[in-house]
C-alpha cells in the first residue's frame, strides 16, 4: 500500500510517500480501507518531535480518518466486514489502509458520508469537550474563540451558539471574517498582534467574555487574561501552536479558572467515544452543525497540506485522500 511517514524529526522535508506492506488485523484488530484521512496540527507536533516519540522512525503520521473495514482479528465483536467507520487517536492514518484496534472505530450513520465524519473526529470531538465538558456554557454566555474560522473554531464556534451562548471570534485575515460569521460568530475581530482584548472589552460594555478558547499560541495569551471577565475561565489548549512559558500563579487575574483542555479526556472509554461521536452526527444530520472542507489534498500531497496549514491561509477542515 501507499503512505506518507516520517523519516525523522523536522520540516516537511522529512515527509516521504512511500509503498509500504499491507497491514493485518491482529487480534482486537480491524482492517480499514482508509477513503479520507484528517490532516491536524497535532501531525505537525508530532513531526517536530513534540509527542508519539516512542514510535520509531520511519514511521505513518496521521491520527484520525474513516473508511471501510476489510477484515477483523480474532475477539473482535462490535465491528463487522463491510461496516463504515471513522477514529481519532490511533496513528497510522496517513496511508491506504490502517489495522486499527477496534476500541477506537465508531460507526458511522448512513447520513453522514465518509468525508464529514473524518472531518469531525478531532476538531469535533475537541469542540465537544471545551463547550460541553471543560467549560459548558450557558445560554447568555459569551465566549471568545481564537482561530474561529479554522476547522476547530468553525465547530467550537457552532456548538457555542447551538447551546445559546454568544460568539467573538478571532481571524488573522479579513477574507476569513465571512466564513467565521457563517458558523454563527456575532463579531469577528481581525488581529495578528494580540490587540484584540480591547476591541472585544468594547464589544462587552468592558465586562469581558465569560469564557475564552486560546490555542493560537504565547502572542495571544496575555490578551486572552485580558478578555476575560470576572471568574472567568480560559481554556488553553494549543501545544503545538507554544505554550506561554512557566506562570506565577499569583501573577494571573484573581478568580479565574485556568486550564489546558486535551480532547482525549472527553473520550476515555469506547462508550463514551461512541457516544459523543454520535451526539456530533446526530447534530450533522439535524442539520445543526455543519461541516466545511477548506482542502482535498491527494496522499502524496501531505507536506503541501503541511505547508498551507502552516501557511494560515487555511479555513476549515483538510483532508487527504489516499
Ligand atoms: N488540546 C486539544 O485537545 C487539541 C485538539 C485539537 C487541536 N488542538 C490545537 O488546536 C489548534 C488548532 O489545530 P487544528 O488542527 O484543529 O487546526 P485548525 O483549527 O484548522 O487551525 C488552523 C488555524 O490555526 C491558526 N494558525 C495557524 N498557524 C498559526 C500560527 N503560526 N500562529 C497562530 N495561529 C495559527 C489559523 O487561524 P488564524 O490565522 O485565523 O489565527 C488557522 O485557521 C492547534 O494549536 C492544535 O494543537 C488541541
Amino acid at each position: 500500500m501507499k503512505a506518507v511517514v516520517m523519516n525523522g524529526i523536522g520540516g516537511r522535508d522529512m515527509l516521504e510517500y512511500v509503498e509500504r506492506p499491507d497491514p493485518v488485523a491482529g487480534p482486537g484488530e480491524a482492517l480499514v480501507e482508509i477513503t479520507f484521512a484528517g490532516v491536524n496540527f497535532m501531525d505537525i507536533g508530532i513531526r517536530q518531535g513534540m509527542a508519539w516519540n516512542e514510535l520509531a522512525n520511519p514511521k505513518i503520521l496521521g491520527v484520525e480518518g474513516a473508511g471501510r473495514v476489510l477484515a477483523v482479528g480474532d475477539g473482535v465483536e462490535d465491528t463487522a466486514v463491510g461496516e463504515r467507520v471513522a477514529w481519532v487517536y490511533a496513528p497510522g492514518s496517513y496511508a491506504q489502509r490502517i489495522a486499527i484496534p477496534a476500541t477506537s472505530l465508531v460507526p458511522i450513520p448512513d447520513t453522514i458520508d465518509d468525508r464529514v465524519a473524518a472531518s469531525v473526529m478531532m476538531q469535533g470531538l475537541t469542540a465537544s469537550h471545551f463547550a460541553t465538558d471543560f467549560y459548558a456554557v450557558q445560554p447568555g454566555d459569551t465566549a471568545f474563540v481564537h482561530a474561529a474560522a479554522g476547522g476547530l473554531g468553525l465547530l467550537l464556534t457552532q456548538i457555542i451558539k447551538l447551546r445559546g451562548g454568544h460568539v467573538i471570534g478571532r481571524v488573522s485575515s479579513h477574507d476569513k471574517t465571512a466564513i467565521a460569521t457563517q458558523a454563527g460568530a456575532d463579531h469577528v475581530i481581525v488581529d495578528t498582534d494580540g490587540r484584540f482584548a480591547e476591541q472585544a472589552l468594547q464589544l462587552t460594555d468592558g465586562d469581558g467574555v465569560d469564557v475564552v478558547y486560546d490555542g493560537s499560541g504565547p502572542t495571544t495569551f496575555q490578551g486572552s487574561l485580558d478578555v476575560l471577565r470576572r471568574s472567568g475561565t480560559f481554556c488553553w489548549y494549543g501545544p503545538v501552536l507554544g505554550g506561554p512559558g512557566p506562570i506565577d500563579i499569583m501573577s494571573l487575574p484573581k478568580s479565574i479558572k485556568i486550564g489546558y483542555a486535551v480532547f482525549s479526556d472527553h473520550i476515555p472509554t469506547p462508550e463514551l467515544l461512541r457516544a459523543h461521536t454520535a451526539q456530533l452526527f446526530d447534530w450533522i444530520t439535524e442539520g445543526k452543525l455543519t461541516v466545511r472542507i477548506g482542502g482535498e489534498y491527494p496522499l502524496a500531497d501531505a507536506a503541501q497540506a503541511h505547508a498551507d496549514m502552516e501557511s494560515r491561509a487555511t479555513t476549515g477542515k483538510l483532508l487527504l485522500v489516499p
